[in-house]
């Protein structure tokens, strides 16, 4: 692999803090917070792949450990920090498993999700002309931010916000915890910081800021600014999410995308659109959900862990591991539950529910309909309000229900039960026994028409009740 311009690099991400402005009751490390259906923490890990860094030490603390773990497997190295001691501690427990072969260490804050590629390229640039760099930035709200010192483009001191005066205060340029540090530079300036600053600081930890004041640290300005804020409250999360939102629905619509009112939408990191397929407003995408080319998805699509092939629609909709061919329309107000899987134009209308269930190609389900663990075959049609009864309160049962075939209107399906192909079912039938193909099945009383009766019975209920007496008579009139 040629090496990159700025020389190898291993990246330690600090991500043992316990989060407390999250005000979590859970133990849980805030980096696990998702942004765009991905943990925080992954946002910066994808960043970093793209850069190609020999190492990367993750610093946890032993309650998120297992959950990190859980989530990554062992892809990468993780270091755990027993005491949450501060910033400089953590990067000092992480240094240990650091390789002595890199040219710099790569610091990021595990908090700062928006960063880019291009920010941690131009620090690790400006390592070389000094014995460290360190983004630094002008974010709308300074409050929480270390604020720093520059001399010549020299970085001269870091002051947390905290420790500062009221002139340290109005400085406007602050630290965005990300920093390029030369390898054989790092251990010293650890040590120093740890014995000439110690704690001694509002917070009583150890400042990883303090290790400027023995290296040669450049001050790199980064803009735009929002790509280095740091989220340390949920209201900062949101921010975080509305900017990743945007980012990527100009990712999408670069690469042929259409989106009407586009904000009003939410699209996860991993979900895939193909080219010129229109989204609009208030539609969900969500998990690995890939969209075919040439679909209309939305108004309020609600679309988790599912593949649409090509020119599908989905109008209000909820699909949950749902797989559709090409050309399906579904909707509006369809509940599609997983393992739902849909042939090529399959027509799925107004409140229907379908729950693990194959229904093939070019078959029609219009109207108020449940079809749960059942097969239907090609070109059927189920009429309105088909009912398949699948389970007997034990275990479920499956429908299987042939090609060509007609199932009228409100029909009752009781599994296990199978219609074969070609068959017809007659309109309110509650089915028990099999119908073989080409049969008609019937399932219902036989209608029984008492001439005259309805003129009969009008006749005595308009006569004058007796006096003292009208309980109950017109009951029944339907008026
Ligand atoms: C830190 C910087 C501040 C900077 C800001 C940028 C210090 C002392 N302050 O403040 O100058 O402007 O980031 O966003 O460095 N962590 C550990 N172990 C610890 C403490 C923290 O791993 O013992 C991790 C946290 O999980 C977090 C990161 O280090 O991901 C930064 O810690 P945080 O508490 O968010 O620092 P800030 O107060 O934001
Ligand atoms: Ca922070």
């Amino acid at each position: 692999m040629a090496e990159a311009p700025y020389g190898t690099f291993a990246a330690v991400v600090l991500a043992a803090g316990r989060g407390t402005r999250f005000r979590s009751k859970h133990v849980r490390s805030k980096v696990l917070f998702p942004i765009a259906g991905v943990p925080m923490l992954e946002h910066i890990l994808q960043t970093l792949h793209g850069m190609t860094p020999q190492q990367i030490i993750l610093v946890v603390n032993e309650d998120v450990q297992a959950e990190i773990s859980e989530h990554y497997g062992n892809i990468y190295e993780t270091v755990v920090q027993e005491a949450q001691l501060g910033t400089g501690d953590a990067l000092a427990t992480a240094m240990p498993a650091v390789s002595d072969e890199v040219d710099n260490v790569l610091v990021l804050p595990g908090d700062v999700p928006l960063v880019t590629e291009s920010a941690l390229r131009d620090v690790l640039y400006a390592s070389s002309s000094g014995d460290a760099a360190l983004l630094t930035f002008t974010p709308p709200e300074l409050r929480g931010y270390g604020r720093i010192k520059t001399e010549e483009g020299f970085v001269t001191g870091i002051v947390e916000e905290v420790d500062a005066d009221a002139v340290e205060l109005k400085i406007k340029e602050v630290n965005s915890g990300i920093y390029a540090i030369k390898r054989q530079w790092v251990d010293t300036a650890l040590d120093r910081a740890r014995t000439e600053f110690g704690t001694d600081n509002r917070k009583g930890e150890y400042y990883l800021t303090d290790i400027v004041n023995f290296l040669r640290t450049r001050a790199v300005f980064y803009e735009p600014a929002q790509d280095l804020m740091g989220i340390n409250d949920r209201a900062q999360l949101d921010d975080a999410e509305n900017a990743i939102q945007q980012r990527l629905l100009v990712k999408h619509a670069r690469s042929g995308v259409t989106f009407v009112r586009g904000n009003t939408s939410y699209i996860e990191f991993n979900v895939r659109i193909g080219r010129d397929t229109t989204i609009l407003p208030g539609t969900v995408l969500r998990g690995e959900t890939v969209i075919g080319e040439d679909c209309e998805i939305g108004p309020m699509a609600y679309i988790e862990k599912s593949r649409l092939g090509d020119g599908c629609k989905v109008f209000c909709s909820r699909l949950v591991e749902v797989k559709a061919e090409e050309g399906v329309t579904i909707g509006p107000y369809a509940n599609l539950r997983p393992g739902s899987y849909l042939e090529e134009t399959v027509k799925i209308g107004n409140f229907v529910e379908l729950k693990k269930s194959t229904i093939g190609a070019g078959s029609k389900i219009s109207h108020l309909s449940y079809i749960g663990d059942a097969k239907v075959g090609n070109d059927t049609n189920i009429g309105a309000g088909t009912i398949t009864c699948n389970y007997d309160g034990f275990t479920k049962h499956r429908t299987i229900i042939g090609d060509g075939v007609f199932i009228g209107s409100n029909n009752t399906l009781v599994a296990p039960i199978e219609i074969g192909d070609g068959a017809y079912t007659a309109a309110g039938s509650t089915l028990t026994k099999d119908v073989p193909a080409d049969a008609l099945g019937v399932g219902r009383s036989r209608q029984d028409n008492k001439e005259g009766y309805a003129a009969k019975l009008r006749g005595k209920k308009s006569k004058k009740p007796e006096s003292g007496d009208e309980t109950g008579e017109t009951q029944g009139e339907g008026k």
